[in-house]
């Protein structure tokens, strides 16, 4: 068996210059979060991004929605390949960066496309789920301690055959990790457990980027 590969910086740069272009406001985006830091972290990576759009071309997905938006890396990224009936709603509760995000959307002419509802996310989710809102896709990617609560209201708001894909599900690799046993890590354990054992969906943990698992409701 091959040993799975570890990818560093390089490897990354190497994917993304052998399988496409970045938008230019991708780019402003991704200059952007290296101003910032340690939050720079939250961001999905390019390649994840990249997966993303592939994913929702060739499912042909339409009616999206993020959980967990920062600066719009992702949700900017799955905008630019949605046809144009497509729209994606997102969920945040940080006034500053979801205002840039709005920025970044409006730069690249995703303003009608792309909305963010500033609000706890669960607040919004319980709302859609009472107006019968359905998604084809959503993308959870905020708090972990509520990653179970955000899965469970997702897959009544998801059609059937929808996609739910959950970010940050390896941790770092902490959750293979025997001497790592803080609330975060734990809480993404069970939480992995938990979708292990539920036979409403299908699902695969791909590790990409920060590990991202894919779900299908059956
Ligand atoms: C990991 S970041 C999202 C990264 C983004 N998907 C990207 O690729 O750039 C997590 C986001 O979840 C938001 N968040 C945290 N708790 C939340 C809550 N209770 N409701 C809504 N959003 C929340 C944070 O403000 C932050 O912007």
């Amino acid at each position: 068996m091959i040993k799975s590969l570890e990818i560093n910086e390089r490897l990354e740069k190497y994917i993304s210059d052998h399988s496409y272009d970045l938008h230019p406001v991708q780019r402003d985006i991704l200059k952007y979060n290296d101003t910032l830091g340690h939050s720079k972290k939250m961001q999905i990576s390019i390649s994840q991004a990249y997966f993303f759009q592939f994913f929702i071309k060739t499912n042909n997905l339409k009616k999206i929605l993020e959980i967990g938006t920062f600066t719009g890396y992702s949700a900017l990224s799955m905008g630019l390949v949605l046809p144009k009936d497509g729209d994606i709603t997102c969920l945040d509760i940080n006034k500053k960066t979801s205002e840039e995000a709005s920025l970044f959307f409006k730069k690249a002419n995703l303003d009608k496309k792309i909305k963010i509802i500033l609000s706890p996310a669960i607040k919004s989710l319980n709302k859609f789920k009472k107006d019968k809102k359905k998604f084809d896709m959503i993308f959870i990617d905020a708090d972990k301690e509520n990653y179970k609560n955000y899965y469970e209201v997702s897959l009544d708001l998801i059609k059937k055959n929808g996609f739910i894909l959950v970010d940050n599900v390896l941790w770092k690799g902490e959750v293979a990790d025997p001497k790592k046993n803080d609330k975060i890590t734990n809480v993404i354990r069970e939480f992995n457990s938990f979708i292990k054992k539920d036979d409403r969906i299908e699902k695969t943990i791909l590790p990409l980027g920060d590990g991202v698992t894919i779900c299908r409701k059956i």
